[in-house]
């Protein structure tokens, strides 16, 4: 690992723990008040707080760096910056659903990427006690642990994860690969917190998991994953303007094993 990466992981580290401890006293003070962005999307006040939090001590820290965070600078236009400067990717709490009605399974999500390249990946889970982080080549872990895919080959025994929009007009299509997968896998899971579902990839404890997400998302996550010897690609063309490293359009990461069986299950213009 070089030293610059060995310096921003410990960055990254500090800050996705100090954030957590954030999260878990505003919410057994119940300081934290509700509110609604676009298509009934929840988000609190510790949301903002948090973003806040992060965005300001990054900036303070590194004023060269770029930030492209979820609550703060969501619309950032990653086309004009230089491809040697290094962008944070922020989602402040991933699992705000979760957060809110009182859930564990909540997570500081700080991925950071330069160019084409993801660089490093921080998804604190403040609730479950669990740090996961990953720098490029160098591993991906749990708190101190070492992580691993499952060894799982056969689609029938597999465990998925997936997740939903809040933007209810667009569940057709996605029900529909819900139901082929459930039909061909062991069960499925919705657990909430899509960083977190990319690090139980890692960890083992799902076998894979599928959704379109956004950057912030699966920016920390997917570099966990693919550090953990998952493979770590799309289901759908990459539309939009993000980058391919941080772009979550059908985002599916999977054991290497299962991934052409899931890809095929997810191609809803074919019977499988
Ligand atoms: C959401 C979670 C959820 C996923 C949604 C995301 P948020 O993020 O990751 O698991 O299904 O697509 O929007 O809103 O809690 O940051
Ligand atoms: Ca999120
Ligand atoms: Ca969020």
């Amino acid at each position: 690992m070089s030293k610059d990466h060995a310096k921003w992981l410990g960055f990254a580290k500090n800050l996705a723990i100090t954030a957590g401890r954030l999260v878990i006293e505003a919410r057994q003070n119940s300081v934290f008040v509700r509110d609604y962005k676009a298509d009934h999307e929840l988000v609190t006040s510790t949301d903002l707080a948090v973003d806040q939090y992060l965005c300001s001590s990054i900036a303070e820290r590194y004023p060269s760096h770029r930030i492209l965070s979820e609550e703060s600078s969501p619309n950032m236009n990653l086309g004009e910056i230089a491809d040697e400067t290094p962008v944070w990717v922020i989602d402040p709490i991933d699992g705000t659903v979760n957060f809110a009605h009182g859930h564990l399974h909540v997570a500081v999500s700080i991925g950071l990427f330069i160019g084409q390249q993801r660089i490093l990946g921080v998804v604190n889970a403040p609730f479950l006690g669990e740090c996961f982080w990953a720098v490029k080549g160098a591993g991906a872990y749990c708190n101190d642990k070492k992580l691993s895919v499952s060894g799982a080959k056969e689609l029938r025994n597999a465990l998925v994860a997936t997740g939903f929009p809040y933007q209810k007009t667009a569940l057709s299509p996605i029900l529909e690969r819900v139901s082929r997968v459930l039909h061909h896998c062991q069960d499925i899971r919705r657990n909430g917190s899509a960083a977190l579902d990319l690090c139980w990839v890692a960890a083992g404890r799902l076998d894979a998991y599928f959704e379109s997400v956004q950057p912030w998302d699966m920016a920390a996550g997917a570099l966990i994953a693919e550090e953990a010897g998952a493979t770590v690609g799309g289901y759908l063309p990459k539309i939009g303007a993000w980058p391919e490293v941080v772009n979550g359009e059908g985002l599916l990461v999977s054991t290497p094993a299962l991934y052409d069986d899931l890809l095929n299950v997810l191609d809803i213009s074919v019977p499988f």
